[in-house]
């Protein structure tokens, strides 16, 4: 068993065990893929600033994310396919996330439905909504939601649309895969995730089979995005969607200030600062440039969250420093999974613990919730220079 120090090593690992195809889906960003390198190029360009001779014992990373006890302000995010990177996936990082005491964050695109979720769990989880044109499918799911005591829902506004990611194109995406010669033959050197795919009966898409109408190849996520998205979405259609939650809203995909304050006058328990990992808009900024923008805008009127990029536990550090009071962390426990299974995703969440905790410390701090601008050293320039 190689000896796992840092969420790179979960990525090898996942590399190796997962089929070609659903590993790609996960390391892609859009297009020639710039925003997907930036989100975590420019964590990189961020310094944290060292201090020396304070007390660093008592530490501690405990927090609160729209007012739910977190053992640490790291979520999991939501992960179209996840069941697909490793059999019943979605319970496994649930399961995970709970036992360490953080969100588990279920995309509407995942493999596992709603309700196997919540029976393989006992806390309550967040359910991340897409809008559909179908008003019945989009009422229903919406109550299965609520059905299964999710405590936040968490509205995606970047993908009414499916930017192309040219890989999953080439790959001929599916879930469950569609066996040709290509993916037999890469189907043969992973056979403890083929073993583990035959014992579970859950391999498309569970909260769509079964609930959706007129979706032509429920298992391609092109087409069913394609035909079953609302293109018209805006923020009176986000006003009733939050009325009909009538709970806690999380509202994903916020990258410009001016929509910072649009989500922000439409009322909402967090925004999350988000460009989808660099998989919608090719060319966009990345989140941690975007960040101080948008906290100036909403000048503290709700929570700002932040994802895409966070590799590790300095990154959070960064993220939390500069302002947000939660994150997200998408790919590194994907690749955790793919690794170990909830395993897997144990140890990624207790990698970015032990990395936050003792880069906080090296940075002076015992509580997290006390890091703040006094922790970095950012360029000049930084966030304004992306500005009108
Ligand atoms: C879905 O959320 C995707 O990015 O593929």
């Amino acid at each position: 068993m190689p000896v796992i120090t840092c969420i790179d090593d979960l990525k090898r690992l996942h590399k190796r065990r997962t089929p070609k195809m659903f590993y790609d889906y996960a390391e892609s960003g859009s297009w020639t893929e710039q925003t997907f390198r930036e989100n975590t190029s420019d964590f990189e360009k961020i310094r944290l600033r060292q201090r020396v001779a304070v007390d660093m014992s008592n530490r501690t990373l405990a927090s609160k994310m729209i007012g739910q006890d977190v053992a640490m302000p790291v979520a999991l995010a939501p992960v179209g396919l996840t069941g697909m990177q490793r059999a019943d996936g979605e319970i496994k990082a649930a399961r995970a996330a709970e036992a360490f005491g953080v969100p588990f964050t279920l995309s509407t695109m995942s493999i596992c439905s709603i309700e196997d979720v919540a029976e393989h769990t006992s806390r309550p989880f967040w359910f991340q909504l897409y809008t559909m044109k179908d008003q019945d499918y989009l009422r229903r799911l919406i109550q299965r939601a609520k059905d299964a005591k999710c405590s936040a829902l968490v509205i995606t506004l970047d993908l009414q649309i499916l930017g192309q990611r040219h890989k999953d194109l080439k790959n001929g995406l599916s879930a469950p895969p569609k066996l040709t010669p290509a993916v037999m033959a890469d189907l043969a050197t992973k056979w403890t995730w083929g073993l583990e795919m035959l014992a579970t009966k859950r391999r498309s898409f569970g909260n769509i089979v079964g609930h959706a109408q007129g979706v032509t190849d429920p298992s391609s996520l092109f087409s069913w995005t394609a035909e079953q998205f609302d293109p018209q979405l805006d923020w009176k259609k986000i006003e009733e969607i939050k009325e009909l939650w009538g709970g806690k809203v999380i509202l994903k995909g916020i990258l410009d200030p001016e929509d910072a304050k649009m989500a922000a006058k439409v009322g909402c328990d967090a925004i999350l600062v988000s460009n989808h990992g660099g998989r919608q808009l090719d060319g966009a900024i990345s989140t941690i440039r975007a960040l101080d923008p948008i906290l100036q805008a909403v000048g503290g009127e709700v929570e700002v969250h932040l994802d895409s990029g966070i590799r590790s536990g300095q990154d959070v550090l960064k993220a939390l420093a500069m302002g947000a009071s939660g994150t997200f962390i998408g790919r590194s426990f994907i690749y955790g999974l793919g690794a170990n299974g909830e395993d897997g995703v144990r140890s990624a969440l207790e990698i970015i613990a032990k990395e936050m905790d003792i880069s906080m410390a090296l940075c002076g701090k015992r509580d997290i919730n006390e890091v703040d601008r006094d922790c970095l050293q950012i360029p000049e320039g930084f966030s304004g220079q992306w500005q009108g």
